[in-house]
Order: structure tokens, then sequence, then C-alpha cells
């Protein structure tokens, strides 16, 4: 039987593409949607989209925060284009929205114990589970992991510091992460590995079926912009489908900086006992000084086997039919 998943997201262009992925691997119970690459509007009519270019109608989506909690929202149209899938003009999806709101479905579902072992996969901005628990306190003991695209043990995106899915709702973040939930966290220091390239495009374009030549389109628009393709989203799903594809992951103790003046939106992550004995490494993988700090609250991913990632992705894609 395959792993129950919920799937919250902003869907642009590598959400489209985890959610591709997730589809044929996972048993997607429900998607929520949040406003993030795009606002609300775009990223709920995109996620319906996809279930439907998949064959997917049947997994419900519900439209949750169209804003961050404190803070206007800040797009990054600039990366994923103005509808949040490149240059693709997609036409009125006749699959129809849920009228639940994603808040009330997360805690409607989670208070049902028959539900306690769904993983939570977030791969935008965390308003929804925020505001979930914010609203149900107990939710915090009832959601059994969240499997995050988000943060970073090093630098940023968005700004020199912060990833965009942390950078976008910050306040929202350290609520999830401060919540005591077992959390994965798949930072851009573990997707900048994942480097898609031109030829890439062409495999997935070569493979004459809809679904592969959307995301060979996706990818296309982000491989334009800067030579190569970093599939973020499609980084934390691959975790779930197949773990051995991250090669290397740590427990540390991760906060979430709210305030800083240049670093707000950065994930803190105290790796101080892992700095390594050879100066020209930044980080060990096994300890190597007394521990400092806090006890680890996150398992932050370090490295991927990125040819294991394309061999899954590339034969996931191939095994549409329509
Ligand atoms: C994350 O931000 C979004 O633009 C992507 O969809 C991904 O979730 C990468 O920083
Ligand atoms: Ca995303």
């Amino acid at each position: 039987m395959s792993k129950r998943v919920i799937v919250d997201c902003d869907t642009g262009i590598d959400d489209a593409i985890a959610l591709l992925l997730c589809f044929r691997h996972l048993d997607v119970v429900g998607i929520t949607t949040v406003a993030g690459n795009v606002a609300l509007a775009n990223t709920q009519r995109n996620t319906r989209y996809v279930t439907e270019l998949a064959g997917r109608q049947d997994i419900p989506v519900y439209a949750g925060c169209d804003r961050p909690l404190l803070v206007p929202l800040e797009t990054a149209a600039a990366v994923h284009g103005a509808g949040g899938l490149g240059d693709i003009k997609i036409p009125q999806p006749t699959k129809q929205l849920e009228e639940l709101h994603a808040v009330d479905y997360l805690i409607r579902t989670y208070a049902d114990s028959a539900n306690r072992d769904i993983t939570l996969v977030t791969i935008g901005p965390l308003t929804n589970v925020a505001l979930a628990l914010l609203r149900e306190p107990r939710l915090a003991g009832w959601i059994p992991e969240i499997m995050c695209m988000g943060g970073s043990l090093t630098y940023g995106n968005h700004t020199p510091a912060a990833e965009f899915n942390v950078y976008a709702d910050p306040e929202a973040a350290k609520i999830v992460f401060e919540a005591g939930i077992p959390l994965r966290m798949v930072g851009l220091n573990l997707t900048r590995q994942n480097a898609m390239t031109a030829q890439d495009v062409e495999t997935l374009r070569g493979m004459g079926n809809a679904p592969a030549a959307f995301a060979a389109r996706l990818l296309d628009y982000v491989v334009r912009q800067d030579g190569r393709g970093c599939l973020c989203d499609a980084c934390a799903v691959m975790w779930l489908i197949e773990p051995s594809i991250i090669t290397k992951s740590l427990p540390l103790h991760v906060v979430v900086e709210t305030k800083g003046e240049f670093t707000r939106g950065m994930t803190l992550c105290d790796y101080r006992h892992l700095i390594g004995s050879d100066p020209a490494r930044d980080i060990e993988h096994t300890p190597q000084y007394t521990a400092h700090g806090a006890p680890p609250n996150v398992t932050v991913a370090l490295e991927m086997d990125l040819a294991a990632f394309n061999k899954v992705l590339f034969d996931t894609m191939n095994s549409y039919t329509q």
C-alpha cells in the first residue's frame, strides 16, 4: 500500500512536477493550496489543472490562505511566470474546488484518529499549516510528520539569507518549525544539487505523453532563465517516494528568523558541533565537537543522488499514457 499524503502547495513550476510524481507513487488523499509563487487564484487553478492533466480529478483540491499571516504577499512570479506555470496559458479547468477551506480540511482530516498516518507534504509557504495549528493546537500531536521543502542550511534564494517558502511567511514557518511535529527539511542547500539541464528538457519532450510534454515546457522555462533548473519541490517528494535518493541528512536544531534586518526568513541551523576539522569542508557528517545549544528539532537533508533522482523522474513521467 502506498504512503498516504496531503500536499500543501502554491503550484508553480516545481510544485506541478512534484504533484505529477506524487500521483504515481503516493496515495494523495487531498491537496491544499496557498498563496506563494503567485496569487491563490492562480495556485488553486494551476493545481486543479494539473490533477486534470494527470487524470486525477478524483483528488480533492482545497483553497486556503490568500496572504501570509502578517505581511503582504510577495510572490515569486519573476521565477515562475505571471500565472505560475512559466509561459503556459492553461485553459479553465473543469474540475471544481472543494467548498471547505484548506485550514478546515486539515483540522477535520487529522481530528479523525484513522488519519494520523497521513504525512503532510509542504512545498509552499506554511500559512495554511500555521493557521490550522493556531486554530487547533492539538493538531501538533495529530500530524505524524511534515516533509517540508523550505529553508536552507546555507544561503537563500529570495534574499541572500532566506529561501522563498520561509521568506514568504516567516511567522507561519516559525509556528510550524516550533510545533514539535517531526519535520524533515529539504532546503535549498539540498535542492541546489538538483541541476536539471536542457538535455533533460529534451528527454521529457521525447516521451510523447501530455504530462511529460507539460513538464518539459515547465522545465524549459526555468532552464532558459539561467542554464539550469532546480526542481526544489520534487526533491522533497522524492524523499518519500525513494528515500535512498537523499544520501545524507542530519538532525539539527533549526529556528526561523522573523526579525532580522537582513535575515528575515532565514532558517538558522545550529551545526557548530559538526563544523569540519578540515576547513575546506563546511560541514562534517559526524559530530566533531561537543554539541552546543538546544536539541535537534528538524532532520535536514544534506546530499542527494542526482542520477537516482533523474531515473525516478524520467521513469515516472514516461509511465503516463494519456
Ligand atoms: C521554493 O519556492 C518556490 O518558488 C518553489 O515552488 C519552491 O517551493 C524554492 O525556494
Ligand atoms: Ca512551491
